[in-house]
């Protein structure tokens, strides 16, 4: 029987190219003993569209890992684009600097390491320019406060995605103790109240399972 699983890499064969700069930033993630919980190559891609929809010349996210994301948010900037990429973890943060630099984006990743929540108040007050697009993925608890400082860095019109906010399906489960459901929960009620933003949710299966992503477009 076929699955979700053989259906995405039936998709990811047919609809991208064999990416050898990608594989090996995976491969230095794993040397670096990092979890193996990057988006997937089409996942990747889907991210890399809608920067590239909103002409995303400076994208922030919040939660990098070993990169693998980053890569592909970076890959989608135009000349002088660039990704900050925020990363409380200095192996993590380290490794995504080196792929980046092996993907021939160095020029194009800002790695701020430290807590997420701290790095915002600092760019926040800073009056950093305003950002197109946002990615979160970084601690699911911390989701309801970067999607504060995620509209506060926003230009109107960038969209601000979110990674792993079905989390199986128990993001149903108003009961749910798990306090990564609860907190994608009241993310998700936020940005249901909040006046800018339209949002939706896209659920995913496949090689990561059933999860999805939140969209929201500040208006
Ligand atoms: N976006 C990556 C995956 C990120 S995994 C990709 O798809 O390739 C989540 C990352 O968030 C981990 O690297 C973890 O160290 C980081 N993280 C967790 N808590 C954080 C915090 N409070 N501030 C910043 N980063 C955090
Ligand atoms: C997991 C997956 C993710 O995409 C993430 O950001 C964090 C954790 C996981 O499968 O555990
Ligand atoms: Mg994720």
């Amino acid at each position: 029987m076929e699955t979700a699983e053989s259906a995405d890499r039936y998709l990811q064969e047919l609809l991208l190219d064999p990416d050898p700069v990608m594989a090996a930033v995976l491969e230095r993630s794993d040397a670096a003993h990092l979890p193996q919980i990057a988006v997937s190559p089409l996942q990747g891609a889907f991210l890399s569209i809608l920067a590239r929809s909103v002409k995303a010349g400076r994208i922030l996210e919040i939660g990098a890992l070993g990169g693998y994301s980053t890569v592909w948010l970076a890959r989608a900037l135009p000349e002088n684009g660039v990704v900050v990429s925020l990363e409380i973890d200095p192996k993590a943060a380290q490794t995504v600097r080196a792929n980046a630099a092996a993907s021939g984006v160095a020029d194009k990743v800002r790695v701020l390491e430290g807590p997420a929540a701290e790095t915002l108040a600092d760019m926040t007050e800073r009056g950093e320019a305003p950002f197109d697009f946002v990615f979160i993925d970084a601690d699911k608890t911390g989701y309801p406060a970067y999607l504060d400082f995620a509209v506060a860095l926003a230009r109107k019109g960038a969209l601000i995605v979110a990674d792993n906010v079905v989390r199986k399906g128990e993001i149903a489960n108003s009961n749910s103790s798990d306090a990564m459901v609860v907190a994608v929960r009241t993310y998700l009620e936020k940005a249901r109240a909040h006046p800018r933003l339209q949002t939706s949710v896209i659920q995913t299966v496949g090689v990561k399972g059933h999860d999805g992503f939140a969209i929201s477009l500040v208006g």
